[in-house]
């Protein structure tokens, strides 16, 4: 605890998977070794996050109800050995849940170095939203019955008649698993939802019972990076602040198909990998937000893990701190010798040495205390950037269960339009499909698949410019084609129609010259339909971005280095000032503070002499620097 202090850590996170230690029986609860380990750390000025346990359900637990284990959806149980073995509809396993949430909060509540809980640990880490149990399958039937007024509705919503899927009552819908081919996309949405829903539900039971025995705590989850799977904004109106866990090169490594940007940032993470979460989660957690864990080293879990750039934990702090971070902390404090992450690098060797981040953590907490010390005006808590991506869970699962073109990545495209915005040093706020729009000068639609009369009404309210990517208002809620055609809704908003869509092998690209650039269009194109003149014309007639008034449609996909150039026209467009930003470079703004750090192996020459509060003019690789606007 001392040497956690003396590095200049304040929070500290702490028995998210105990369970076993705490119970170790049914009914035999044992505290004493927590109570030292946290008195230890109130003691030497560390505030104490304590996990409750549920992503480890104990040994004894499960062999009294084996029901509580989550199955597979080729019907394996997914046994116990590891962690998160469980359903979320085991109505066994939320009875547990409580009791043992009870049982901690009761004991640990009034700690005062008790100062936020987590709940549970990453709700969907491999794989665990969704189980096909016989627990899940009944409450399915029961969420649908919900949902839908008869079985005749449903039927017809979910277009049943098709392939005779037609259901008598709501007790024959089975799971979305196991069927011969493609099973009703309909059906798969409506599933998803249920599971999200699920999880909404298990996540209260615990925010419920934190609250009545811990009252004045702040309530979080640590989230995870590059993940859809349930509704992350709907689980953050629960609780006090979202958290998540940033893993930069472990991420690059498993979750991106683009080998060059592989090679590109093996060891610094993609310049807006970071970034981005840290602007999705300021909107999960309505302005308040930490990074919980943060990669010091190598981990063991991506396909390789190598080990970070100098220099690079240290900016990866800055940065979460220039997009608004509260806390920062990392995983893990001390490198474990034993089990599964034998191989994940900690602060400390597991002989309790020093490793090599703690010294950038050390120079990075001295820098920032002393930087907090110096400023005149505080960094503000909360502040809106001039543009906003809607960013809608629903609609990325929409899309991901009829990709169409097995090149057309969801995420992947979401991620290249907020890096087009960043290339262009506008900062970005990340925010769900309610938020109010109506100051934003610029607002993005990239994965809305599903747009409702509210949402379009919205972006009618405003006067910011409006760009919405291919495929949006593609679905009705109930996976359908809307009447009207896509975008449906949003045609409120611009008069086009979609009659045809084609997904494309990388190897076919199309060029067409608009805005005085040449565009690159590859992976997907619409036909549109519409009195509209398009900005420029594919050699086969299919027209390239329509716009009406302060409204844009992109109805392709562009290659990157187009998105670029397309979006910032449109930031221009939107009276953005554009501030060009080398491949590997980023800044952020905070207040009057601008943050700038460097991905890229170039050194930087910052213009304009600025007044700077860390960092050099010459940012070489790894760096950051910080300045006053003039
Ligand atoms: C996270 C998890 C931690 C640890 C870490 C390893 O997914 O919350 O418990 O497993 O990854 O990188």
């Amino acid at each position: 605890a001392r040497r956690m202090h003396e590095t200049g850590i304040r929070v500290v996170r702490v028995g998210e998977f105990a369970w076993s230690r705490l119970e170790p029986e049914r009914g035999t609860f044992n505290f004493d070794w927590l109570d030292r380990a946290i008195d230890t750390l109130h003691k030497a000025g560390m505030e104490v996050v304590l996990g409750t346990p549920t992503a480890t359900p104990p040994k004894w637990l499960i062999d009294e109800f084996p029901a509580i284990l989550a199955v597979d959806e080729n019907g394996n149980t997914r046994g116990f050995g590891s962690r998160r073995h469980y359903c979320f509809s085991s109505p066994e396993y939320r009875v547990e849940c409580q009791r043992i949430v009870t049982a901690v909060a009761s004991h640990f509540g009034q700690h005062p170095a008790i100062t936020a809980w987590q709940t549970d640990n990453e709700y969907g880490c491999h794989s665990t939203i969704a189980s096909y149990s016989p627990a899940a399958a009944l409450a399915f039937q029961r969420w649908c019955k919900s949902q839908y007024k008869t079985i005749d509705d449903l039927n017809r919503q979910w277009g049943n008649v098709f392939w005779s899927m037609e259901y008598r009552n709501f007790e024959e819908i089975p799971l979305p698993c196991g069927a011969v081919t493609e099973l009703n996309p309909a059906h798969r949405l409506a599933f998803y939802r249920f599971s999200s829903a699920q999880v909404v539900s298990f996540n209260q039971l615990q925010v419920e019972i934190l609250r009545a025995h811990s009252p004045g705590r702040d309530i979080l989850h640590n989230y995870m990076g590059n993940f859809t799977e349930f509704d992350h904004h709907a689980v953050g109106r629960d609780l006090d602040i979202a958290t998540w866990d940033n893993y930069p090169l472990g991420f690059l490594d498993r979750d991106s198909n683009n080998e060059a940007d592989k090679q590109k940032w093996y060891r610094t993470g993609h310049p807006d990998s970071s970034a981005f979460h840290h602007d999705l989660y300021r909107g999960v957690g309505n302005g308040r937000w930490w990074v919980i864990e943060q990669q010091p080293g190598p981990v063991n879990w991506a396909p390789h893990n190598p080990s970070p750039a100098p220099g690079m934990v240290r900016l990866w702090g800055w940065e979460a701190l220039a997009h608004g971070a509260e806390v920062m902390a990392w995983f893990r404090w001390r490198q474990a010798p034993f089990a599964q992450e034998q191989m994940h690098s900690g602060l400390l060797l597991p002989n309790g040495e020093d490793d090599v981040a703690i010294a950038e953590i050390r120079q990075l907490m001295t820098e920032q205390a002393a930087l907090f010390e110096d400023i005149d005006i505080p960094l503000p808590a909360a502040e809106q950037a001039p543009v906003a991506i809607v960013f809608d869970y629903n609609g990325d699962q929409a899309l991901r269960i009829q990709s169409q073109g097995a090149n057309f990545d969801i995420g992947q495209w979401t991620q290249q339009l907020y890096t087009a915005c960043r290339r262009c040093g506008v900062d970005v706020d990340i925010v769900p499909v309610d938020a109010d729009l109506s100051r934003y000068k610029l607002v993005i639609l990239a994965n809305t698949a599903i747009v409702t009369a509210k949402l379009a009404e919205e972006l009618q309210r405003g006067s910011a410019t409006v760009v919405i990517g291919p495929r949006c208002g593609s679905k009705t809620e109930d996976y359908c084609i809307p009447p009207e055609l896509p975008p449906g809704a949003l045609q409120q908003l611009l008069p086009i129609a979609v009659t045809r869509v084609e997904s494309l092998p990388d190897f076919v690209t199309f060029t067409v010259q608009a805005d005085g650039e040449q565009y690159i269009a590859h992976r997907w194109r619409e036909y549109v339909k519409t009195a509209l003149e398009p900005a420029g014309v594919f050699d086969d007639g299919w027209g390239f971005h329509f716009k009406h008034e302060r409204v844009h449609y992109l109805n392709c996909c562009l290659d990157e280095a187009s998105l670029n150039q397309f979006m910032q026209r449109r930031i221009e467009e939107a009276g953005l000032p554009v501030i060009q930003c080398n491949e590997g470079f980023r800044i952020r703004q905070r207040g009057p503070y601008i943050f700038g750090f460097n991905f890229g192996p170039d050194v930087i020459e910052l213009p304009d002499e600025p007044k700077l509060l860390i960092g050099d003019t010459r940012v070489i690789p790894g760096e950051v620097a910080i300045w006053r606007t003039p």
